[in-house]
């Protein structure tokens, strides 16, 4: 029995095929929100999207490149044509980018600052005008621990969680007035696919996740529930006088 804090919101949920993003459809399902899962990967995003259905949730899959503008626009325009309204945006997806300037190309560059930075600009370009309209809403953007405190070997990926922070500090400044809350969750070291991708990078990748687990002052990895949590928090009612926060999901890493 959940308490339903979202009954009823339209929450447009980027990323939501796998890892972090799909806990948090699940999650803002189960608390009453409409969710409109967006994701590049088709076949896991409409799996995701009818099992939350199954489950008595309310959710459809929207099948977007967020890399290219013009399927941002889309994504904000088709929920607004369909459901009237969008209450809550998050911009969940990413891409990580393990390489050392030296050996990453402008392209790489172009490619990660393109999904990590410039959709959450798109979504927000195109959502604040109708929720600024609405006089609320909610944004979150899932950050990354990279975007408070450096991480090795992944330089381009820090910059662009940096570059996310302060675009979210900004907006939450821009529109304190104006009902539109904006924050961001700052996840650590957390078990996903995406985590998958990155260990498997090193040389010895059952090493590199001990050391990883072993790193956290808590002793293991995060799990996507535990940063969907902190999301659904900053996107309810309950965080009606938090804006401009990026809260770690960490571990305690950045106590460090
Ligand atoms: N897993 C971690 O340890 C960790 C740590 C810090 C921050 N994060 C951040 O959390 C977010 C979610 O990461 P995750 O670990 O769940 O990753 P994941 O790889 O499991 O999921 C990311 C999802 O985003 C989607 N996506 C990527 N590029 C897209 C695009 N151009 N258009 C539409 N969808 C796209 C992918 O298809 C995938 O479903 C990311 O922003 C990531 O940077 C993750």
């Amino acid at each position: 029995m959940t308490s339903r804090r979202l009954e009823g919101r339209i929450a447009v949920i980027t990323g939501a095929a796998s890892g972090i993003g799909e806990a948090c459809a699940r999650l803002f399902a189960s608390e009453g929100a409409v969710v409109i899962a967006v994701d590049k990967t088709k076949e896991t995003g409409e799996v995701v999207a009818r099992s939350i259905r199954e489950t008595g949730g309310i959710a459809s899959f929207v099948h977007a490149d967020l890399g290219r503008e013009s399927d941002c626009k889309r994504v904000i325009e088709d929920t607004l044509a369909e459901h009237g309204k969008i209450d809550v945006l998050l911009n969940n997806a990413g891409m990580f980018l393990g390489k050392s300037v030296p050996e990453a190309t402008s392209e790489e560059f172009d490619s990660v600052f393109q999904v990590n930075v410039k959709a959450p600009f798109w979504l927000c370009k195109y959502v604040l005008p109708h929720m600024e309209a609405q006089g609320k809403g909610a944004i979150c953007l899932m950050a990354s621990k990279t975007g408070l405190v450096a991480q090795y070997d992944s330089p381009l990926y820090c910059a662009s969680k940096g570059a996310v922070v302060l675009l979210m500090k900004a907006l939450a400044l821009d529109y304190a007035k104006k009902g539109i809350r904006v924050n961001a969750v700052c996840p650590g070291i957390i078990d996903t696919p995406m985590l998958d991708y990155a260990i498997n990078l090193a040389p010895d990748p059952i090493q590199e996740r001990r050391w990883n687990e072993a790193a956290q002052p808590i002793g293991r990895l995060g799990k996507p529930d535990e940063c969907a949590h902190a999301a659904l928090y900053l996107c309810s009612d309950e965080a009606s006088f938090i804006t401009g926060v990026a809260v770690p999901v960490d571990g305690g890493f950045t106590a460090m």
